[in-house]
């Protein structure tokens, strides 16, 4: 599992460690707006942070919890997981692996623009194009979620259209590896490897 840092942000693997700052963040109605349109349980964190550990030991990626490192508090979470057309996740988890990696954020709204969820997701994509070797990166959104669409553009994402993703139709965004070598930051990230349990 490995820990990402840029200037202002620590990536760690999500664990327990995280559970009240995903839970307080999770219960926000604006922050699920888009994401299921309602505020999740403590229950559905907990199944959300079970999950994301499966992923990571199945994968080798899997969901960050972005931390502010001076307050060590949670600013927001964010992925590199293979995604999935079905609503529900299969049980053998290795089986996504030939569909695409997909990145994807969220903050609490402390935090919102302040550039924080772009600088984590160039170290997310940075680590997904040069630990994973993707081929490419596919973001999805609800189509009226514009402030993520934003992000997606200053990453380099170019619009895809319609599709269906997760067994509902998303809006697809696309960042090729050849664009990623062209314009992303080649400095974006630094992975000490770290572990975290
Ligand atoms: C999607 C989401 C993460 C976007 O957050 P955001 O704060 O708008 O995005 P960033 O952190 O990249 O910040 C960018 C903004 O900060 C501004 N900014 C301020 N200081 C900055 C700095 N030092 N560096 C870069 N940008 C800065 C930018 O100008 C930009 O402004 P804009 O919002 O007017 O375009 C946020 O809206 C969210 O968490 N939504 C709920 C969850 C969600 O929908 N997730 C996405 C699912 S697809």
């Amino acid at each position: 599992m490995t820990v990402l840092t840029t200037v202002r942000l620590r990536l760690e693997p999500v664990s327990d460690r995280h559970v009240d700052g995903l839970d307080a963040m999770n219960q926000i109605p604006e922050v699920m707006r888009y994401i299921g349109g309602q505020p999740a349980t403590r229950e559905q964190t907990m199944s959300m942070i079970a999950r994301a550990r499966r992923c990571w030991e199945a994968w080798g990626t899997g969901w960050w919890a972005f931390i502010e490192p001076t307050a060590d508090r949670l600013v927001g979470a964010g992925c590199i997981q293979y995604a999935r057309r079905e609503a529900e996740p299969p049980a053998d988890l290795a089986s996504l692996q030939c569909n695409p990696l997909e990145i994807g954020w969220r903050l609490h709204p402390d935090y919102w623009h302040q550039g924080l969820a772009t600088e984590a997701a160039r170290a997310m994509a940075a680590f997904a194009f040069a630990q994973l070797a993707a081929p490419e990166l596919i973001a999805i959104r609800h189509p009226d979620n514009l402030a993520s669409a934003r992000v997606m553009g200053r990453l380099g994402m170019q619009y895809r259209g319609p599709e269906t993703w997760y067994g509902t139709i998303t809006a697809a965004h696309v960042l090729t590896r050849g664009d990623w070598q062209r314009y992303g930051p080649l400095d974006a990230i630094t992975a000490d490897g770290a572990s975290v349990n």
